[in-house]
Parts: structure tokens; C-alpha cells; sequence
């Protein structure tokens, strides 16, 4: 038999995906397990962008698309930007993909050649690291402290620069750790982006879910450093869409060239129906209904943060965006409990699972090993359910 490809043997499958599948698996063979491990809403779709996808199917709009995506959405999407991020870019500069993630593959497949370094602050988004090996460029990955809220300083930056640098992907608010740039923040980075000339593929997939007052702000809109940036963003997460699979980016005419050429030979267009329910979420005025999740969100937050402050020896930064809860479980590895021996944040999780049938997810595909991520973007009493457990399976450990 001939061998598989060599390439993927460097590559890690998700591991969010593998635990939220398991908890899913679980839950259908009727065990009761309370599932922190999605990033998804569990809010439904609302029902203008429903309709629109219904209507869309009705009028035998199930056809190939143009592969840039129609041209109604890509003047939503150029219109959102302006709106949203001070960014301006013509229809012609937006690309339309298969959800954030293609919109980030593309965009690496545009600009990377073979050995380029692609700098990623940790704790990173599972999927950085592993795309970019799969452009056959090389992650950098630089850690990032707790202490500064898991936020990469400009002398962090610097430091990771090297010749061979050719972007860095930016990703505020984070997956997994809540963390927000400040505008100031986001300005001294772009400094050093100015100086270096590499790219920033920002990707901006939780920019709606911002807590405490706190605002998003783009790393493009920044003059000096505009056509260095390509944004990404998608409506999964702010009009809980994940299943219709739409992305998106704005950058500069040439790369949304290349990405464009990308897909036109990997995927074609994204979905057409699906495209037609994007176009009625950026044009639907929702902003009642994204404030009302958002707020929804934020009362599981409060309720969460509130809780694991009760839990003695749990630490983690104070979540201000997206909707995870990075935890450092450092004090509870090395302990035993219901006969097992806990030894990493993997082997912790494992014992949530099977003992106590919590599902989160483990921080090693992160690139923090002590920590483990847990998600709110679950029912309130899912959440009261996992609480408790939670609770009950660290006093075991204490
Ligand atoms: C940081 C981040 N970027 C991108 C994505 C992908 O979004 P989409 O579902 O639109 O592909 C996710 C999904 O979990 C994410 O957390």
C-alpha cells in the first residue's frame, strides 16, 4: 500500500471538534452530559434570515454562484465594514467562503510560500498553527502571561520577528481567552507591523461579543498599516449561523485575488441559499437581537466567573469577550480521584467527562497546557447543571 500523505502527520485534528462530536455522541445514547466544549450560539437562527434562505430555495436560487460570492452580499459585506470597522473596501475587495475558518486558510494559501513564518500569540485559536503547516509555512508561536491578560506585547512581537516573518494572525476578541485589545493596545502593535511590513490576518469572528462596555476595535481601520491587514469575519457567531457556513474578508485587491483564485479551484462558491440568508443578516437590522444574545451572554459569564471564584485554587483571567472561560487547573493535576490518576489538563477533563459528565475542553490544542476552556454558549440550566458537577468534581480533588 502506498503510503498517506507525510504532511499530515504533522497535523492535529481539533480538538474541540473531537470532544463537542464525543459529548454530542454521549448525549444521543442518553447519557446526561452537560457539554461545555462548543463555540457555537445556542440561540436559533432569527427568522428573517430563515425566511430569506426558505425564499431563496422557493425562487430555485440553488444554483452555482459567482465564486467571489453575489454581488448583493459582497456589497452588504463592504457596507458592514465600513459600518462596523472603518474599513473601506469595494465590493471587489470582499471574498465569500465557507465560514471564517476557509476565509483564514484562504488568505494564508494567498500570501504564504514554503518556510515563511507565520507568527501566533498563545494561547492561539486550535486551527492557526495547523493551517498554517498546511500552506507548508511554519507557526511561530510566541506565549503570551496571564499577567498581561494574554495579551501580545509589541516587544513580544518584535522579538518574534525574523526575516522569513510573513504575517501574524491577530484574533480579538479571543478564542479561548476572552481577552480584548484595547485601541491603544491594538495602535502600538500596528508599530511594529508598520516597521516589520509583514502581513496581520485579523480575524474578528467574535468582534459583536464584547462585554463591559468595551469596544471592538479593527487593527485595519489603522491608516498607516491598512493594506498590510486582511480581515476576517463571518456571521456564525453574531447571528448564531454556524451551520450555514458563510465568511468572509476584506483586503487588499491583490490578495482577495489570490484567495479568490484559491477557492475557485478548491470549493467554488460558498453556499448559495446560505448566501442569501448572510445578505438578509447584514441587512436585516439585528442589532436588537445581537444586543439581546450578547446580553444573554453576558449574564452567563457573570454567573460563571462568579462561580469558579467559590472554587479554591481555580484561576483564570477575567473573560471580556467572545464566550469561554480559560481556566488554569494547575493545582488539580497530579491529584487522584475516583481511582484515577490525574496527571495533565487532559487527564482532568477526562475525568469531568467520565465521572462527571461535564464536557470541556483541554488546553493543550490551545498551546496552554495547564489550562482548560469552557464554554457559555450553552443553555442557562445546562450551564446550572455543569456548575454543580463542576463544584462537586473539584472537592474530590481538593
Ligand atoms: C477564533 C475563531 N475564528 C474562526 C472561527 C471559525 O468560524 P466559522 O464557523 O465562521 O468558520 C471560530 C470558530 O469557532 C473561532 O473561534
Amino acid at each position: 500500500m502506498r503510503p498517506l500523505s507525510k504532511k499530515l502527520s504533522s497535523i492535529e485534528r481539533s480538538q474541540t471538534m473531537m470532544l463537542f462530536a464525543r459529548a454530542k455522541k454521549m448525549k444521543a445514547e442518553g447519557i446526561d452530559v452537560a457539554s461545555l466544549t462548543a463555540g457555537e450560539p445556542d440561540f436559533p437562527t432569527p427568522q428573517v434570515i430563515k425566511d430569506a434562505a426558505i425564499k431563496a430555495i422557493e425562487e430555485n436560487f440553488t444554483k452555482y454562484t459567482a465564486n467571489q460570492g453575489i454581488p448583493e452580499l459582497l456589497k452588504a459585506v463592504a457596507e458592514k465594514f465600513q459600518r462596523d470597522n472603518n474599513l473601506h473596501f469595494e465590493p471587489s475587495q470582499v471574498l465569500i467562503s465557507c465560514g471564517a475558518k476557509h476565509s483564514l486558510y484562504n488568505s494564508l494559501q494567498a500570501i504564504c510560500n514554503r518556510g515563511d513564518e507565520v507568527v501566533i500569540p498563545a494561547p492561539y485559536w486550535v486551527s492557526y498553527p495547523e493551517m498554517t503547516k498546511l500552506v507548508d509555512a511554519v507557526p511561530v508561536i510566541v506565549k503570551t502571561s496571564p499577567a498581561n491578560q494574554f495579551k501580545i506585547t509589541p516587544t513580544q512581537l518584535k522579538k518574534a520577528i525574523s526575516k522569513k516573518t510573513k504575517a501574524m494572525i491577530f484574533c480579538t476578541p479571543s478564542n479561548p481567552t476572552g481577552a480584548v485589545y484595547s485601541k491603544d493596545e491594538i495602535l502600538a502593535i500596528a508599530e511594529v507591523v508598520k516597521t516589520s511590513g509583514m502581513y496581520v490576518i485579523s480575524d474578528e469572528i467574535y468582534e459583536k461579543v464584547v462585554y463591559d462596555g468595551l469596544e471592538h476595535f479593527s487593527i485595519g481601520s489603522i491608516d498607516a498599516i491598512r493594506d498590510q491587514v486582511i480581515t476576517v469575519n463571518g456571521v456564525s457567531k453574531a447571528y448564531s449561523m454556524t451551520g450555514w457556513r458563510i465568511g468572509f474578508l476584506g483586503a487588499r485587491k491583490d490578495i482577495v485575488d489570490a484567495a479568490e483564485k484559491v477557492q475557485s479551484q478548491v470549493t467554488s462558491n460558498a453556499n448559495a441559499i446560505a448566501q442569501r440568508a448572510a445578505y438578509a443578516a447584514l441587512n436585516g437590522n439585528l442589532n436588537g437581537e445581537v444586543k439581546a444574545m450578547v446580553q444573554e451572554f453576558d449574564r452567563r459569564r457573570q454567573f460563571l466567573v462568579s462561580e469558579f471564584q467559590k472554587i479554591k485554587g481555580l484561576e483564570f483571567v477575567y473573560p471580556r469577550g467572545a464566550f469561554y472561560i480559560f481556566a488554569n487547573v494547575k493545582n488539580f493535576i497530579r491529584k487522584t480521584a475516583n481511582g484515577l490518576n490525574i496527571a495533565s489538563a487532559e487527564d482532568l477533563c477526562e475525568y469531568l467527562l467520565s465521572k462527571h459528565l461535564v464536557a470541556t475542553v483541554p488546553g493543550s490544542g490551545f498551546g496552554a497546557k495547564d489550562w482548560v476552556r469552557m464554554s457559555y454558549a450553552c443553555s442557562m440550566a445546562d450551564l446550572q447543571k455543569a456548575v454543580g458537577r463542576i463544584h462537586a468534581a473539584f472537592e474530590k480533588l481538593q
